[in-house]
């Protein structure tokens, strides 16, 4: 399927407002838009900015949804990724998700690591992530608020420029303090002090 990333434009704010109050995002902090939120979140300069920029994902047969490029500055940029709902379940989310991968290392040099997060229920993410070339580097316990005052996990994925150019995934060791000098879990160099 062809696919394209289109910049947004201050010309797109009514279709992003649309979008948001259109489709529903079960596993975002604000699961389903008013017009007052969405126009907010398009004054707040997150679609275009320099600090995060918008793409419309455009196939062939129509708008798929949207993709936010944020922490522009950073040398690890993180992604927001929305499919309009009658577009999710069909395996669109891990094109979008290299698309974006393809984008970000070829137009910011100064990127080695391109990161996302999502809530720890979220499978359909979880599962592009790990399609797309990522790997889960961090499981942030409590770290995603769900209303009523709980809170789920927040779990983050990477992948790295070197990765994405190779199509490799970098391995890391998860329990890896036995492996710190001399078998404990404090360098000698911190215990010296
Ligand atoms: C999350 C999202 C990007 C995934 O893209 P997608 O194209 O819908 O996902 P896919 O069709 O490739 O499905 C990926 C996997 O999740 C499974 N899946 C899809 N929708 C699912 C659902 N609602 N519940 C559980 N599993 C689901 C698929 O069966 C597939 O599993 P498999 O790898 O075992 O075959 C898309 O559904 C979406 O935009 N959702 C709303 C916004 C959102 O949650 N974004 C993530 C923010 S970072």
């Amino acid at each position: 399927m062809a696919m394209a990333l289109r910049p947004m434009t201050a010309g797109d704010a009514d279709g992003i407002v649309h979008f948001l109050t259109s489709n529903s995002f079960p596993f975002h902090v604000v699961a389903d838009h008013t017009d007052y939120s969405a126009r907010a979140a398009v004054a707040s300069g997150r679609f275009w900015s320099e600090e995060s920029q918008g793409y419309w994902v455009e196939a062939d047969s129509g708008r798929l949804g949207l993709v936010v490029l944020e922490d522009l500055q950073d040398d690890t940029p993180m992604f927001d990724l929305r499919l309009a709902e009658r577009h999710r379940g069909r395996g669109h989310g891990e094109l979008v998700v290299r698309a974006a991968c393809d984008l970000v290392f070829t137009t910011l040099p100064h990127v080695r690591r391109f990161e996302g997060q999502t809530r720890e229920d979220n499978r359909a993410m979880r599962r592009v992530f790990l399609r797309s070339g990522f790997l889960k580097e961090a499981h942030y316990r409590l770290g995603w608020p769900v209303g009523d005052n709980r809170f789920a996990a927040s779990v983050a994925y990477a992948i790295l420029r070197v990765d994405w150019a190779s199509g490799t995934v970098t391995p890391l060791e998860w329990d890896d303090e036995l492996a710190l000098p001399d078998g404990t879990t404090t360098p000698r160099s911190a215990r010296e002090r």
